[in-house]
């Protein structure tokens, strides 16, 4: 997959350590080239000689807006780039929530444009002309969308095949579709629950051992339990998870 992000701060999307990007999976998946990315300045096509982006808004009010050109010329050229069809996202407060539904369904594009708008907003032309999917990462408002657009990346990449180690599947992770065991837990089958507790060594620790179950190497008989691990956490923690049973 490509990614190419719009940004005025390209640097934050540095793919060395210690950048968020540069680290763990998304680092890993980079040098595997299982996915590729680059941030491109909508400054550089900026046309005035201050390489100005932003302006007042028109009827007033605190805050600049990003202005459409340079905005439109940084899509354009960057789309140009490269043949693959880019899926255009707009990461804005106001728009669709970033669920692990939709990250599957970015998952399957072969390429994203993200757009990390800044200041007050992006001037509603230039999002009506190239009619991106605006997609929110949750109900607060952050002082740009660079860090929205990590957590998409960060989302979108673990899913992608060659991403993750046989040792971290995604199969079970938290709002993943539930799988019934044989018979067991068809009503559960497809709900995207919270995942399972987890252990490790040692098998007790400050008097507390691990769920006797995962030490039996019956399989089946643990694949059961973490699947009613998994419904019990979701209708405690998150029931609205849960919808109608
Ligand atoms: N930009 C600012 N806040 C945001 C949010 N919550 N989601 C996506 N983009 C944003």
């Amino acid at each position: 997959m490509l990614i190419d992000i719009l940004t005025t701060f390209p640097e934050m999307f540095s793919a060395e350590a210690p950048a968020a990007l540069g680290l763990s999976i998304p680092a890993r998946a980079r040098k595997a080239s299982v996915v590729e990315w680059h941030a491109t300045n909508i400054r550089d096509y900026a046309t005035d000689k201050h390489q100005k982006t932003d302006d007042r808004p028109f009827g007033g009010g605190p805050g600049m807006v990003m202005m459409c050109q340079p905005v439109w010329d940084a899509v354009m050229a960057v789309e140009a780039k490269d043949p693959r069809p880019a899926r255009r996202v707009l990461l804005t407060p106001q728009g669709r929530p970033l669920t692990q539904g939709l990250v599957e369904e970015l998952a399957k594009e072969p390429r994203l444009l993200l757009i990390a708008g800044h200041y007050e907003g992006i001037d509603e032309r230039v999002i009506e002309k190239l009619s991106p999917l605006e997609v929110s990462i949750g109900d607060y408002v952050l002082s740009g969308g660079e860090l929205a657009a990590m957590v998409l990346m960060d989302a979108v990449i673990r899913l992608l095949p060659g991403s993750l180690g046989a040792e971290d599947s995604a199969e079970t992770d938290s709002f993943s579709a539930a799988e019934a065991v044989g018979k067991f837990g068809k009503d559960l089958a497809g709900r995207r629950l919270l995942d399972c507790p987890h252990y490790t060594r040692p098998r007790e620790w400050m008097g507390m051992a691990v769920p006797e179950i995962l030490i039996s190497g019956d399989h089946e008989k643990v694949a059961k339990w973490r699947l009613e691990q998994r419904a019990e956490r979701t209708r405690a923690r998150r029931p609205d998870l849960m919808g109608p049973e």
